[in-house]
């Protein structure tokens, strides 16, 4: 069973390409449409890793190639997001329960939000590898977190008691800086959690080739006037450690329920 993993940061996967080149079997580097797929295990588990970058169509273009080339069966995107809901504070993850382009709007042809000729606005993400990922963060923050990031930098970023969320995550084409920006998602938009820039893209591709994905968000901002202040900082010092600490315990709990296997085979024809 290998997992794709993509991230539109650098930093979100560089611990995990470390990982990987310590394990026994190190990892592979193939280089497709301007990205470099890291493909090898970490902690025993087959992964491949990859830079997507940012926005819906690096996401898309990695998530095709992710399961084109590499057949991978199931596909999980870990990076930050903007707190748009009241109670997402900096510092809490976000795992998505489903997903929507807030930037789509092809009215009067089609309902806003709706991906035309698909006749779908919001895309689920899937039960069980959410449920995983959820599980994992839980045990990243008892067990993990302030190793990890360390309280020092928990403190200077305000983290005291971080929280976990499950809900509506929405993606677009924008950094949402402005409080005027994140009144007029809440109105569309009422169960909105959070909002970044290429999960709903991610999550398309993975329905449209029925294979499983989850969506892991930190919490780096508010989506205010002053959500670009901290963020490259922020991104260092603790999404970083975030990201690789929940997938390491996404890939732990893998191995122990025995959800290991052969690859899919690549280019295999597609579903649908
Ligand atoms: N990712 C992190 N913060 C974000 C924001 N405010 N808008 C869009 N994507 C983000």
């Amino acid at each position: 069973m290998t997992l794709g993993i993509l991230a539109a940061m650098h930093d979100e996967i560089a611990d995990l390409i470390a990982l990987m080149q310590h394990e026994t079997s190190g990892a592979q580097c193939r280089r497709i449409g301007m990205r470099d797929y890291y493909a090898g295990e970490i902690d025993g588990q087959p992964v491949v890793v990859v830079l997507a970058r940012l926005g819906k169509v690096a996401a898309a273009a990695t998530t095709v190639t992710l399961i084109r080339e590499f057949g991978v069966n199931a596909i999980v995107f870990t990076g930050l997001a903007g707190g748009v809901a009241a109670q997402t504070h900096v510092g809490d993850v976000v795992v998505a329960t489903s997903l929507i382009q807030h930037d789509l709007d092809a009215r009067p042809l089609f309902p806003r939000h709706q991906v035309p000729l698909l006749g779908i606005e919001r895309f689920a993400t899937d039960d069980t590898l959410t449920r995983e990922l959820l599980h994992a963060a839980e045990a990243f923050f008892a067990n993990n977190l302030l190793s990890a990031v360390g309280a020092e930098t928990l403190a200077a970023f305000g983290i005291a008691q971080p929280a976990l969320h499950q809900g509506l995550i929405a993606s677009g084409d924008q950094f949402i800086g402005s409080a005027s920006e994140v009144a007029r998602l809440r109105a569309l938009l009422p169960d909105l959690l959070a909002v970044e820039m290429e999960g709903a893209a991610v999550a398309q591709i993975c329905h449209e080739y029925g294979v499983p994905c989850a969506v892991l968000r930190t919490v780096s901002d508010r989506a205010d006037d002053s959500a670009h202040v901290a963020f490259d900082e922020f991104l260092r010092r603790v999404a970083s450690h975030y990201s690789a600490g929940i997938v390491r315990q996404l890939l732990r709990r893998r191995r122990i329920s025995g959800r290991t296997g052969a690859p899919r085979p690549t280019r295999m024809s597609e579903n649908g």
